[in-house]
């Protein structure tokens, strides 16, 4: 293939990609990607189309605002296009968007611009067109050109005024604002949607005008389309004359000039962000002068004359309500921050973690405390600092609970390794005897890689667990389906679905049941090892009977960390008790027996040192797969030493006392080539 055809193959699959995006955000308010990773794409396609002339496409998003209205509604045409804004992030940005003006403009460096600063409601725009003074027709944006007829769902709006009698009100003239839901009535909504955008954009977009009727949206006007008899000069006396024509306006609008000013303000009211009760995600600038926007004309879709500086779309500003304590499975304190609702990149975040007892000692976290949270990815979003300057004098520093709600006390565990006491905090190992850590050990229980449950998951295991359903794992398997049924939201299909897929899953593999039981340490390849060891659920179960846990030394993997866990797993009662009714209850399977009829069959090796061209791990799955083990320490059960550069001359020495074959990585290669 050649470089074109190879650029237009690469720029078709990002297109359809981004296709794909916005049918899901536009027709049914469900994104598929953050909004951050959404202008990700978009700037790439830009990029592509600006390196690559030869491609043209009717797609190209730089050529269409938003998305081809959806089917469900009418469309009909805007008289005036709705234009898109172009994007600043930085003071750089600012500055080079003042330069083009002035440049345009053919002004002197220093001629003062006045701009309308507008905090930018994250919503979704409306134009209402009015006739004689009556509401006639509200439209969608759509592509900007043609949009959906909405207008009665807009006709259930409070906001907005459907008859202004006022004389000097426009014979015709299309408002144009933002709908939008509050952050205090998203909170009744914010199962349905991950954000207040889509959850205004769900309801307003409703079939049914009733249902867009309970839901409480709310309309800010901030500019027109087509007018006929409109008597202002500039933007902040259009946005005078908004409030006295009976529309909401922004209530942090303000006059501003000089990019200096302009970023004090965007800093000030980021700030101000969390404590307002709808989200903005930037600020829009305006030059005020309606005479200079005509001269400044627009650039391909978007006004010269303005800009949308834009917040940090994985940062935000908010306070800390309270700090929370959560306990993992493995006994881990961790602190959680519950903050104000705000949202980052287009998802809403209350939680914020705050890591562990010495990073709160380090960044002196408080509650009250207004402080900058991250969101990047998947990454769970954590505080990065605190503005000490916002702090009342009244705080006090937060006191770590030296307890687990359980009533233990916690410890922090010294690492042999670092010869520093962990950051981490931790309820002692309690497992299942600590009933925050067995709430956490069944969620792991049901997780992808251990039983993989359907329709059970971790917010369905904590409200079982909190009406007593499940406590212990074998409650799962004795679930009571007559109960369930009666439940808020559940019935009788759901319950038998619920019954379906446990019973689906009382056949297991060995190394998954003993992965599900989240012993610490013993993650999924320690399960696997563990379960080739011993084969069968009954060898497992008998090792607290034979007490010779010594013997787990020998697998390959499994070191001094595992054993003390494991040892700690089977010393607890309720663990064999846990045992013995899954025991009852599933169909624990045999583990698979590689392959014994390889070369290397009841032979065990162990390597020491480096070898030549090959990994350890290339070395063990190549005895695994001709039926050999692997160990990890010399001892009487060991049959060969496998010596490479710089071996540890010890175990040379205990090798060669125990009369043990000691062979080089040739002859390691001659054994198996002899089979092969
Ligand atoms: S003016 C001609 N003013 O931002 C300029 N837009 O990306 C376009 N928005 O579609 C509209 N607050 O949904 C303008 N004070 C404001 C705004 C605002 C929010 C939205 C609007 C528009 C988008 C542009």
């Amino acid at each position: 293939m050649n470089k074109k055809s190879t650029i237009k193959l690469i720029y078709k699959k990002k297109l359809d990609l981004f296709q794909k995006y916005n049918k899901f955000y536009f027709d049914k308010n469900q994104p598929l990607v953050s909004d951050s990773e959404y202008d990700e794409l978009k700037k790439e396609i830009y990029l592509i189309e600006k390196n690559n002339i030869f491609l043209k496409s009717k797609n190209s998003p730089l050529k269409t605002v938003g998305h081809k209205p959806s089917k469900n509604f009418k469309k009909a045409n805007h008289k005036v296009r709705m234009l898109s804004l172009a994007n600043a992030f930085s003071e750089e940005d600012l500055i080079n968007f003042e330069k083009k003006i002035t440049n345009f403009l053919s002004k002197k460096e220093g001629f003062k611009i006045s701009y309308s600063a507008e905090p930018k409601i994250d919503g979704i725009s409306a134009s209402l067109t009015y006739k004689n003074g009556n509401f006639v027709r509200g439209l969608s944006r759509g592509d900007g050109k043609e949009g959906e007829d909405i207008t009665e769902n807009l006709n259930t709006i409070k906001d907005i005024p459907k008859k202004i009698s006022l004389k000097d009100f426009p014979k015709e003239i299309d408002i144009r604002g933002e709908v939008f839901i509050q952050n205090s009535d998203f909170e009744y909504l914010k199962d349905k949607f991950a954000n207040p955008r889509n959850a205004a954009s769900g309801s307003l977009r409703q079939k049914n005008p009733e249902d867009t009727k309970k839901i409480p949206l709310k309309f800010i006007a901030y500019t027109f389309g087509f007018e006929n008899g409109l008597k202002v000069e500039n933007q902040s006396d259009y946005l005078s004359q908004l409030k006295i024509w009976g529309f909401k306006i922004n209530p942090l609008n303000k006059l501003i000039s000089g990019v200096k000013n302009l970023i004090d303000n965007y800093n000030d009211i980021e700030k101000k962000r969390a404590d307002l009760d709808f989200d903005i995600d930037g600020i829009v600038y305006k030059v005020n002068d309606f005479a200079l926007q005509k001269r400044l004309g627009n650039v391909a879709n978007a006004p010269r004359w303005a800009v949308a500086h834009k917040f940090s779309s994985n940062k935000a500003v908010s306070q800390i309500k309270d700090i929370e304590i959560q306990i993992g499975r493995t006994g881990a304190l961790t602190p959680v921050a519950k903050i104000k609702p705000i949202n980052i990149g287009g998802v809403q975040v209350s939680n914020a973690t705050l890591h562990n007892e010495d990073e709160i000692i380090r960044k002196d976290i408080r509650i009250g405390d207004t402080v900058t949270v991250e969101r990047a990815g998947d990454v769970i979003p954590h505080v990065i600092s605190v503005d000490v300057s916002k702090r009342k004098n009244n705080s006090n520093k937060f006191i770590f609970p030296k307890k687990c709600p359980c009533g233990y006390n916690t410890i922090k565990e010294f690492n042999k390794l670092t010869k520093k006491f962990d950051a981490v905090r931790r309820c002692p190992d309690r497992g299942f005897e600590c009933n925050r850590i067995a709430k956490e050990k069944l969620k792991h229980f049901v997780s992808k890689e251990a039983f993989n449950i359907d329709g059970l998951g971790k917010k369905i295991v904590e409200k079982f667990w909190e009406l007593n359903l499940i406590k212990l794992p074998q409650d799962i398997f004795k679930l009571d389906y007559k109960r369930i049924e009666k439940l808020d939201g559940w019935g009788r299909l759901s319950a038998d679905n619920l019954r379906y897929s446990v019973d689906e899953k009382k056949q297991i593999s060995l190394e998954r049941f003993i992965y599900s039981l989240g012993i610490r340490h013993i993650g999924l390849e320690n399960a696997k090892l563990l379960a080739r060891y011993f084969g069968s659920f009954h060898n497992l179960k008998n090792l607290s009977k034979k007490n010779n846990y010594n013997e787990l030394l020998n697998i390959d993997g499994i070191g001094e960390t595992q054993l003390v866990s494991i040892k700690n797993f089977f010393s607890k009662d309720i663990n064999i008790k846990i045992l013995n009714e899954l025991d009852k209850l599933l169909n624990i399977q045999q583990a698979k027996n590689i392959s014994k009829k390889g070369i290397l069959r009841d032979k065990s090796f162990l390597v020491t040192g480096k070898l030549n061209n090959i990994s350890r791990a290339e070395v063990k799955s190549l005895i695994e797969e001709n039926s050999g083990t692997t160990v990890s320490s010399v001892s009487k059960k060991l049959n060969y030493l496998i010596i490479g550069e710089k071996p540890t001359k010890s175990k040379i020495e205990d090798a060669k006392a125990l009369k043990i074959k000691v062979i080089n990585q040739d002859e390691f290669l001659k054994i198996l080539n002899k089979t092969s």
